[in-house]
């Protein structure tokens, strides 16, 4: 079988993580061999990375520094565990990956798109998903979500809810753009319904 590179994207709050495992398990059901994985972080140079992008301390951080940071922990996941992974034709499901910094930093914060994309070329060699699930969730319900659940609550949720506004309509420009890759799930509905559909869309592709 060959690999397969599926990623998981929305706006904080939009319940990724609570997504991701029951898919890997639906997955592995089914008879693939599947690895998961978050960014930033996912190998042990790649954590260190994101001790210093969420330190709440760091709030001084450049945008500049903040995109640089997030594309060396994705060089690192990308060389030590996701391209070897995928040659070894695993499904690799990823909490976050390159659109997250199109949308944060690109969206969010205004770097340059086009940069960015350079940049994030150079980071990953190429590497693009195969499919990109968008858990779609207004960035106010978002934000109420993470400071109810009493989970992390770190540097990046802190920014401005304007801020996050403009990182959730960057994701619905980023989906429009390439309509082949991603699907856009409404992630308001309970997180059953939003499993249910996000396994329906991986029986199309995947299994
Ligand atoms: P999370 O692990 O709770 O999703 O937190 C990661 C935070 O980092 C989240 O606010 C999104 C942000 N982020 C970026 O700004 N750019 C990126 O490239 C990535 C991967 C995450």
């Amino acid at each position: 079988m060959s690999g397969m590179f599926i990623t998981l994207e929305g706006p904080d709050g939009c319940g990724k993580s609570t997504q991701i495992n029951p898919l890997a398990d639906y997955l592995r059901s089914k008879g693939r061999m599947v690895f998961t994985t978050r960014e930033p972080g996912g190998t042990e140079i790649s954590d260190q990375v994101r001790q210093i992008i969420m330190a709440m301390k760091n709030t001084s951080m450049h945008p500049r520094t903040e995109l640089l940071l997030f594309l060396s922990a994705r060089a690192q996941l990308v060389e030590e565990v996701i391209r070897p992974r995928l040659a070894a034709g695993e499904v690799i499901i990823s909490d976050r990956y390159a659109d997250s910094t199109l949308a944060y930093q690109g969206y969010g914060h205004g770097v340059d798109l086009d940069v960015i994309r350079r940049l994030l070329d150079f980071a990953t060699g190429g590497l693009k998903p195969d499919l990109t699930l968008l858990l779609d969730v207004n960035a106010d319900e978002g934000l109420r979500r993470r400071q109810s659940c009493g989970g992390e609550w770190n540097r990046l949720d802190a920014y401005q809810l304007e801020f996050h506004r403009r990182v959730q309509v960057g994701y619905h420009k980023l989906a429009a753009l390439e309509p082949e890759r991603w699907v856009t799930i409404d992630a308001s509905q309970p997180s059953e319904m939003v499993q249910l559909l996000i396994r329906q869309v991986v029986d199309d592709r995947v299994v």
